[in-house]
């Protein structure tokens, strides 16, 4: 077997993909041969990096090079330099954005020093195709170490005495779910990996299962050991077509080389997994409503309790748990809960994957540990706000959680300071926002999203919602008044207070947030009948300045509904009756003359 010098770790996640890294991995290989390097240097596609707007990403190891927005074009010079030469290719090196200075290891860049990959530590290290290298980090010890000598008991202690919990969003300790799901009576139990990942900008699960199947698998199997289920079920949503294949590809593998399937480690327990498809409702990643889609009935919630863990899929006791959590079990199992506990606050321990978006300057995929501040995470992970602009606010969790400001910028990231905060963990979700953002549109965005996705069942939720969609929209348009405040207010309360699920309860919590710290944003719409940052449309007005504008006719000719007039080389104006606030004329001017209000 060639022992080689030199790895290039090409990410082959989904971003990646979709700007040719594929392309480029089989650019490198030709390469690597053509200059009779094969023993020498062997090129890996692995899964996400993170970084995912640098990609394609390609990883040089051992001296961790970071080649980011590397083109196919690029394979010959990156091999006749870097790999031949010993010269680093300066011009696709990675730069600090605030230092403006390249990056030499990539252990030196703000992205990576505050990150603490548990959950995705194989992902942008190991092929996700090939089970030997998830076998040579450990992969499958856990569970060989929980079948051959532990107890299920004794595993699901070491899950409680870790303080995981669900990162799916709830936040439920996991190991009391497991021992809940194992002391449910009956012969026929079921364990369910939630991957429907409905939240919008989410791409954590689908990361983890692009980048390091297995690990899911080994855990799902190790969940079935310790609740007594022989089958596994993963839920995923249609639209990940590579995290699909790569599934199917790894739990054909598992089951080749008899880690799934009868006997596993030569012991009487026997485990198997299959896939079931999700449509992309939001709603059915929400328990109930997918075990429902899994039976094949309308992906609808019905009330708790129930639990799953006692009645969910066919009746039977089901357990079910996120790609996170799952891919969090087999570390816990093998370096133990003492050594897990040292991570994180009291009572959110280990670590947390967040998709982080928005308007700052690294924006990707980011594992930190809890108890890490919103400040750390926005200003040295994500590296500070894009184009020097003001921080304003961070969504965080989602459609259900809360918008906080720079107030909260030293929160410690736990489940219990973002709620006392006014937000929630949630799934992952991450937006920031700078000066630039409308808050009342990023409430109105919200809740447009879960308008849609609303399944109608209840009315709080169908009703509600709508009204208070219509609410906001009058406010953005300049018909609001004081009193839809209150309105907003009390509908949200009464929305949270009385909704069947979760999707309802949190519905109003971003518009909720978003006055509690932006209210002056909600009045300015209302008394000053003023979008501050400018994006409220029907809140500008387009004017011509006189003294600037020398009548060169260029406006009115771009104008799409002839809403400018004016004779050449005479002052222009604009009927604002007629005015649809398209910008024509504004990009159009190049005297300053188009202003807007
Ligand atoms: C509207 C809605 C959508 C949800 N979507 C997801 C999802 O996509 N993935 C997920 O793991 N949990 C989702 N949940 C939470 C699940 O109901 C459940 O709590 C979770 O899968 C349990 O796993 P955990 O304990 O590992 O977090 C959603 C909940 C609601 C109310
Ligand atoms: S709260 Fe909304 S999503 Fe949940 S059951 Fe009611 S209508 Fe459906
Ligand atoms: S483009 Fe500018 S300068 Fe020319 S007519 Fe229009 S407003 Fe006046
Ligand atoms: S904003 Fe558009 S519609 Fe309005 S005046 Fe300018 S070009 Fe015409
Ligand atoms: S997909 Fe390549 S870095 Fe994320």
């Amino acid at each position: 077997m060639a022992d080689y010098k030199i790895h290039m770790l090409v990410c082959g996640g989904t971003g990646c993909k979709s700007s040719q890294s594929q392309i480029l991995a089989e650019h490198l290989r030709t390469e690597i041969k053509n200059q009779g390097l094969d023993d020498f240097a062997q090129v890996v596609g692995t899964g996400c990096f993170g970084f995912c707007e640098k990609g394609p990403i390609v990883k040089i190891i051992p001296d961790n090079t970071f080649y980011t927005q590397v083109k196919p074009e690029d394979a010959k010079e990156i091999v006749e330099e870097h790999v031949v030469k010993g010269r680093k290719v300066s011009r696709l090196l990675y730069k600090d954005p605030k230092t403006e200075k390249i990056v030499m290891d990539s252990r030196g860049m703000e992205f990576y020093k505050k990150q603490m990959r548990i959950a995705l530590r194989n992902c942008g290290v190991i092929d996700p195709e090939n089970i030997e290298e998830y076998i040579a980090r450990d992969g499958y010890s856990a569970l060989g170490k929980v079948l051959t000598s532990m107890t299920p008991e004794e595993t699901i202690n070491v899950i409680k005495k870790a303080g995981l919990r669900g990162r799916g969003g709830a936040g439920f300790p996991t190991g009391l779910k497991w021992e809940i799901t194992r002391q449910s009576p009956g012969s026929e139990k079921y364990v369910v990996c939630n991957a429907d990942e409905g939240d919008p900008g989410a791409f954590m699960d689908r990361s983890i299962l692009e980048g390091d199947p297995h690990s899911v698998i080994e855990a799902m199997a190790i969940n079935g050991f310790c609740t007594g289920a022989s089958n596994g079920l993963v839920y995923i949503r249609a639209e990940y077509p590579l995290a699909i294949e790569r599934l199917k590809k790894a739990i054909e593998q598992a089951r080749q080389y008899g880690l799934l399937g009868k006997n596993i480690f030569g012991t009487e327990f026997g485990f198997d997994i299959t896939l079931r498809y999700g449509a992309g409702a939001f709603v059915c990643g929400e328990e109930t409503a997918l075990i429902h889609s899994m039976e094949g009935g309308r992906g609808e919630p019905t009330m708790k309790p129930p639990f799953p863990s006692v009645k969910g899929y066919l009746g039977k006791p089901t357990n079910v748990n996120n790609v996170e959590t799952f891919a969090s079990i087999p570390v816990i199992i093998n370096k133990g809960w003492e050594w897990y506990n040292t991570i994180g606050t009291e009572k959110s321990k280990g670590t947390k994957v967040f998709a982080l978006a928005g308007k700052v300057n690294n924006v990707g995929l980011i594992e930190v540990p809890m108890g890490i501040t919103l400040r750390e995470v926005i200003f040295e992970i994500g590296g500070g706000i894009k184009n020097g602009k003001k921080f304003k606010g961070v969504q965080i969790g989602g459609p259900s959680g809360g918008c906080l400001t720079y107030k909260h910028l030293d929160v410690p990231i736990d489940y219990e300071s973002l709620i006392a905060a006014g937000a929630m963990m949630g799934s992952g979700g991450m937006i920031i926002m700078d000066e630039d953002d409308c808050m009342v549109d990023v409430a109105k965005y919200f809740l447009d999203f879960t308008v849609d996705e609303s399944c109608g069942k209840c009315t709080p939720c169908r009703v509600g919602n709508k009204r208070m969609h219509e609410l906001l929209t009058s406010i953005t348009k300049g018909n609001g008044t004081e009193e839809d405040i209150d309105r907003l207010i009390n509908l949200g309360n009464v929305i949270k207070d009385t909704s069947l699920c979760m999707l309802g309860q949190s519905a109003p919590n971003p518009v909720l947030s978003i006055l509690d710290n932006f209210r002056d944003e909600y009045e300015a719409h209302i008394h000053d009948k003023k979008c501050p940052s400018g994006v409220c449309k029907a809140l500008m007005r387009y004017e011509i300045v006189e003294e600037n504008c020398c009548g060169c006719t260029a406006c009115a000719r771009a104008c799409p509904v002839g809403a400018i007039t004016g004779e050449r080389k005479e002052v222009h104006r604009i009927d604002p009756a007629l005015c649809i606030k398209c910008g024509a004329c504004l990009d159009r001017c190049k005297f300053n003359a188009v202003i807007v209000n």
